[in-house]
């Protein structure tokens, strides 16, 4: 599993200056996102797209920056090179992103981040309709995931500082996933992941 990490970035930004992280971190996922999410987009344009959905509602900047990052756990797991489809495997890419990015932002980034697939647990919980209207791919993978919440899980969840921008990020990343949608470039977030960076 630990192979399966590609840790080049995390030596680019141990070794990068304060403001060369982000064009570190903009490179890597201009490189490694060229391959599919899934059926309709590649990876950098469902983090794109999920970050102007998070610019499009007011979203603060950590916000936007943790909707741009927050599938960063699949470029570095670079689950398309280790040849298994992530969507039918759980390699946790949403904790391994987090602790990826842990020691350059705050907490504010990282939990939507780290939440953001238990999000999509709590949101099915709750809400049949959310359930409803997930993708095939998206349903399929929720009982890899956990399945629904027990009580107990789902109450816990609401205690987590920053859950709430979990739940607002997870929607946007089950709307980010349109094929051929214009969207702004990756270095129109330049500022905003800077003004992030601890
Ligand atoms: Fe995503």
């Amino acid at each position: 599993m630990q192979n399966l990490i590609d840790q080049t970035l995390a030596q680019k930004l141990n070794e990068a200056t304060h403001h060369q992280k982000v064009d570190v971190i903009f490179n890597y996922i201009e490189r490694r996102g060229q391959t599919f999410y899934d059926e309709a987009v590649t990876q950098l344009e469902h983090a794109l797209q999920c970050a102007a959905l998070a610019v499009q509602n007011n979203a603060s900047n950590t916000l936007i920056t943790s909707a741009l990052l927050h599938d960063i756990g699949h470029f570095v797991l670079d689950e398309h090179n280790a040849e298994m489809s992530f969507l039918d495997t759980d390699l946790n890419h949403e904790e391994i992103g987090a602790k990826y990015l842990q020691p350059f932002f705050p907490e504010a980034v990282i939990t939507p981040i780290r939440l953001h697939v238990p999000a999509k647990r709590y949101l099915c919980t709750g809400d049949a309709s959310y359930y409803d209207g997930l993708s095939e791919a998206s349903k399929r993978s929720l009982k890899l995931q956990g399945g629904i919440m027990s009580d107990n899980e789902y109450n816990e969840f609401e205690r987590i500082p920053h859950y709430q921008d979990a739940l607002t990020l997870r929607r946007w990343d089950d709307q980010a996933k349109v094929k051929g949608l214009e969207t702004d470039e990756l270095g129109t977030y330049k500022e905003i992941v800077q003004q992030c960076l601890k």
